[in-house]
């Protein structure tokens, strides 16, 4: 029980990854706050939490929206009187060359990748600042180093590897960590409607030969917001099977 008596918060857990993180830090004793605009999808993970017998809260708040994230940070001090983890993991894509973007795809997925991260890190930082403990740790994506049809997630995945080494130097002496994760092709529902020919060519792409599964992101954030790498920070860790870029 590595994490017990931690409070998380985790953004985007009513999804895939998400979800997979919230019950891996749960079951290692943290408290965890899934957040995800969808109350729904959020509710979900919270049950699944509390059914392995851990401890978990919902809240809806729009990442990219400072009252919202401030409303939901204030909730788990009220309640819990601490925060020690915060996983800015809500992210999403809106894929088109570049001639064909439009300004609202470009805006849609970096604000949210982007000043979604930024938004619920200066939020969290006060009390991280004030405890002199805290791990950030933001999800990126390999696609970080570039991807056809992705110039907006791209920018914005590249961004959160920048926020990471920003936030990390500015937090260091606070004792809290920033890392950033990168995953490659994860096996979750999503990529399992990727038509075989595209399926096939990104395995041919990596390394290992397979897709990772949820639990190797669940892990490597386990590992980033425990004791045991305490002296990391500002690192981006590529959870990718060797796949180094597209
Ligand atoms: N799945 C993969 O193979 C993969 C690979 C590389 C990187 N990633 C990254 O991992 C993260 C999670 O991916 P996933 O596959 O679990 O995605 P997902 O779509 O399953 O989950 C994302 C969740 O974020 C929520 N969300 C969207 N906008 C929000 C907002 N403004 N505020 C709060 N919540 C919001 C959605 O409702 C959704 O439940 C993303 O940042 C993604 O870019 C995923």
């Amino acid at each position: 029980m590595v994490l017990q008596g931690k409070m998380a918060i985790i953004t985007g857990a009513g999804g895939d990854l998400g979800r997979g993180m919230s019950l891996r830090l749960a079951e290692k004793g943290a408290r965890v706050m899934v957040n995800d605009k969808n109350l729904d999808k959020a509710l979900e993970t919270v049950n699944l939490v509390v059914n392995q017998g851990g401890q978990a809260m919902a809240h809806n708040a729009d990442v990219t929206k400072a009252e919202e994230v401030r409303e939901m940070v204030d909730q788990v001090i009220r309640e819990w009187g601490k925060v020690d983890i915060l996983v800015n993991n809500a992210g999403d894509v809106r894929d088109a060359l570049l001639i064909k973007m439009g300004d609202e795809d470009w805006d849609f997925v970096v604000d949210l990748s982007l000043k979604g991260s930024f938004v619920c890190a200066r939020a969290v930082a006060p009390h991280m600042i004030e405890q002199g403990y805290g791990k950030i740790v933001n999800i990126s994506s390999m696609a970080y180093r570039g991807n056809v049809g992705q110039t907006n997630y791209v920018s914005a995945k590249a961004g959160v590897v920048g926020l990471t080494h920003a936030l990390g130097l500015e937090l260091a002496r606070y004792g809290i960590n920033v890392n950033c994760i990168a995953p490659g092709l994860i096996e979750t529902p999503k990529s399992r409607t990727l038509d075989e020919k595209t399926r096939e060519r990104l395995i041919k792409m990596t390394p290992m030969r397979r897709m990772g599964e949820i639990i190797d992101i669940a892990n490597a954030v386990l590992f980033l917001v425990s004791d045991v790498s305490k002296y990391i920070t500002r690192q981006t860790i590529h959870v990718s099977g060797g796949m180094e870029g597209f």
